[in-house]
């Protein structure tokens, strides 16, 4: 570092104006020429309750039955698990060229069972065991093809109780919170009126704040232009995204149609800002901030579960860069190996003279009483063959 710093304390950098064009204004077209080569990939997990309209939400916002139909979902799961399942539907999906890999990873059984309070630990589970995957491939000495299959953001659907936050969803927040990017929504938000709504957002929003969970914002950098300042400023605003899934089209009439749930009362667009926050979903997860959760995934969420791990290991990983301290540590491992055996062998030999003293002690007592036995016996004997003692009659009984 003081090497690095003296260099650049030598050669200061200084800005030169360019006399004539040299290409280098091209490299984002280069950058864009080979990510549309490599194609995008992305993973996203959903978690809620059964019923909140999960699988719904996730065709909506792919525009794509990912998931499959009710009917054949009822044939597949028809047996109720009885605990968290874990699964992973992968799609390749592509919009102008451009091809993406999806993956949604499911969540079944989250907080269906009497007993929720353990419902998170499978999920957090899951998501370390991905990352420990990563860190295995990037630990290889051939890190050529490293497949990231890091959860790179978390759908958390909030049930449309109109209250405030349950308990469930507290400790989930909370325990997962420092290892993905949390992105909480109201599930089926038309069952909510418009002030029930309102409040239903401030409550959760109050509930994350006093329980210090981080979900995730949208960062706006110092050189975003105003466009953009402004459109993130409307996505957070958002937050909690209060959301509507439809994957059937309504049929308009005059050849229009439009996804969005019937009611008797009117229609409820999906597409449409002012009926729910489906767009500003779609928009931050999608169109605007994709490469920002892989991003914070890589270098903050992935940084320190790593560090966290790497410490934890950080002894071994010493040891194995230096030899002398390996065939210490060879040594310790073999005394200690040796030491064990010892004791082990100590141990079985304790019990084994144990076991014989007990069973000496067993047979003396056994002998001696088989000794007094005989013993009383013979006195018994004894007893009946000695002859009985004449009796002298009385003094004056054949006085009379
Ligand atoms: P599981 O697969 O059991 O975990 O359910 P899920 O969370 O995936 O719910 P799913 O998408 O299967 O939706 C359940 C029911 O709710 C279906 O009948 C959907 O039509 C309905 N539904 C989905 N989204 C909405 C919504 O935004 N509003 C309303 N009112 N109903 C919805």
């Amino acid at each position: 570092v003081a090497v690095g710093l003296n260099l650049y304390l030598k050669f200061p950098i200084i800005k030169k104006k360019l006399i004539g064009p040299v290409g280098f204004s091209n490299l984002p077209n280069q950058v864009h020429r080979k990510s549309i080569k490599k194609g995008f990939q992305f993973t996203v997990m959903v978690v809620g309750e059964s019923g909140l309209g999960k699988s719904t939400l996730v065709n909506t916002l792919f525009n794509t039955s990912l998931y499959p139909a009710k009917d054949s979902k009822v044939e597949l799961t028809n047996e109720i698990p009885s605990t968290v399942e874990i699964q992973a539907i992968a799609a390749d999906i592509e919009e102008n060229g451009v091809k993406l890999k999806l993956t949604v990873v499911d969540t079944p059984g989250f907080g269906d069972f009497i007993n929720n309070e353990e419902s998170w630990a499978p999920i957090l589970e899951n998501i370390e065991a991905r990352f420990d995957a990563f860190l295995d491939q990037e630990n290889r000495v051939n890190r050529k093809r490293i497949v990231d299959t890091r959860v790179h953001a978390c759908l958390y659907f909030i049930a449309p109780t109109g209250h405030a936050l349950k308990p469930l969803d507290i400790e989930f927040m909370k325990r997962l919170a420092g290892r993905v990017n949390l992105i909480p929504v109201v599930a089926k938000s038309d069952t909510l009126t418009e002030e029930e709504l309102k409040l239903f957002k401030s409550r959760i929003l109050d509930d994350i704040a006093a329980n210090k969970i981080n979900i995730y914002q949208p960062p706006t950098y110092e050189n975003d232009d105003p466009e953009t300042i402004q459109e993130n400023k409307e996505i957070v605003s958002r937050i909690p995204f209060a959301v509507v899934g439809a994957d059937r089209d309504i049929d308009m009439g005059n050849g229009r149609k439009i996804r969005g749930r019937k009611y008797p009362w009117g229609i409820i667009e999906v597409d449409n800002e002012e009926h729910c926050d489906f767009v500003k979903l779609r928009q931050m997860l999608i169109r605007t901030h994709m490469e920002e959760l892989k991003e914070f995934t890589n270098e903050v969420l992935y940084e320190s579960y790593r560090t966290a791990k790497l410490a934890e290991t950080g002894g071994d990983i010493a040891v194995h860069s230096n030899p002398m301290k390996k065939l210490e540590a060879d040594k310790a491992a073999h005394d200690a190996k040796l030491a064990k055996m010892e004791s082990e062998m100590k141990a079985v030999f304790d019990q084994k003279v144990a076991e014989k003293e007990a069973k000496l002690k067993q047979a003396e007592e056994e002998l001696y009483a088989r000794h007094r036995e005989m013993k009383e016996q013979l006195e018994l004997k004894q007893r009946r063959m000695s002859p009985k003692p004449v009796q002298t009659p009385k003094k004056g009984f054949f006085s009379k």
